[in-house]
């Protein structure tokens, strides 16, 4: 079974979905450890709770990124994960941690990239007017937010949505595609072909999920 380790920075809600998928049986994966880069996440207590190794490394006691990068680096790798799974953890990677991990480092955000990288993606979908908005699980190259996408979730923007009603029903999409494309992972249905992600061929048409609220 493949080993994943999950980084975490905040509340964990991605990861309790994981958690929670494959104690369900439905990931077949090791969840080997999670780990935050703030010491008060709550995740960290989620995790523990669930009987797995939780650590934080709190990234104010480095003197820089590089520094920061290569102890968490060093901390992961005592697991030797297949796979490390970023989930809600709020740091931008330097290149060569990022170039470590190549085509075995995988994130979530909460948009439709490449619209909206980085912060506050669901006040700058209302503020754009966009009537499509959602979120995505790629794999991380060098650049924030970007690289190739393994599955996109869509949601409607309903009139009198706010960034909150936004959030929320994106949160919905995101604890169901995490899990899927890290099954895709696990089950090596995923390969990277010229910097794109080929699926293989009895999932061509799966990596869309479109909310039922979208006629
Ligand atoms: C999620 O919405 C995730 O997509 C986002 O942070 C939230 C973490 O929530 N990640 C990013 O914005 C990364 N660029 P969680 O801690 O409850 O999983």
């Amino acid at each position: 079974m493949k080993k994943i380790v999950i980084l975490i920075s905040g509340r964990g809600s991605n990861m309790e979905a994981l958690i929670a998928a494959s104690d369900a049986g439905q990931l077949p994966v090791n969840i080997a450890a999670v780990i935050s880069n703030r010491p008060d996440a709550k995740g960290l207590e989620t995790a523990a709770r669930a009987g797995i190794t939780a650590h934080f490394i709190d990234h104010k006691t480095f003197a820089g990124r590089e520094a920061f990068d290569a102890a968490l680096a060093e901390c992961i790798d005592q697991f030797s994960p297949d796979l490390v799974v970023l989930a809600g953890f709020m740091r931008i990677l330097s290149e060569g941690f990022v170039r470590h991990y190549a085509g075995r480092l995988m994130n979530i955000h909460p948009s439709l990239l490449p619209s909206f990288p980085g912060l506050h993606t669901h006040q700058r979908a209302l503020e754009e007017g966009v009537r499509i908005h959602g979120c995505t699980v790629h794999f991380v190259t060098p650049t924030l937010d970007h690289g190739p996408v393994i599955i996109q979730a869509a949601i409607p923007v309903l009139d009198g949505d706010t960034e909150e009603s936004l959030a929320a029903r994106i949160l919905v999409q995101e604890h169901k595609v995490y899990p899927q494309a890290i099954r895709w992972f696990a089950e090596d249905k995923l390969t990277l072909e010229n910097g794109r992600v080929r699926l293989s061929a009895d999932l061509a048409d799966t990596a869309v999920l479109i909310s039922p609220e979208v006629r």
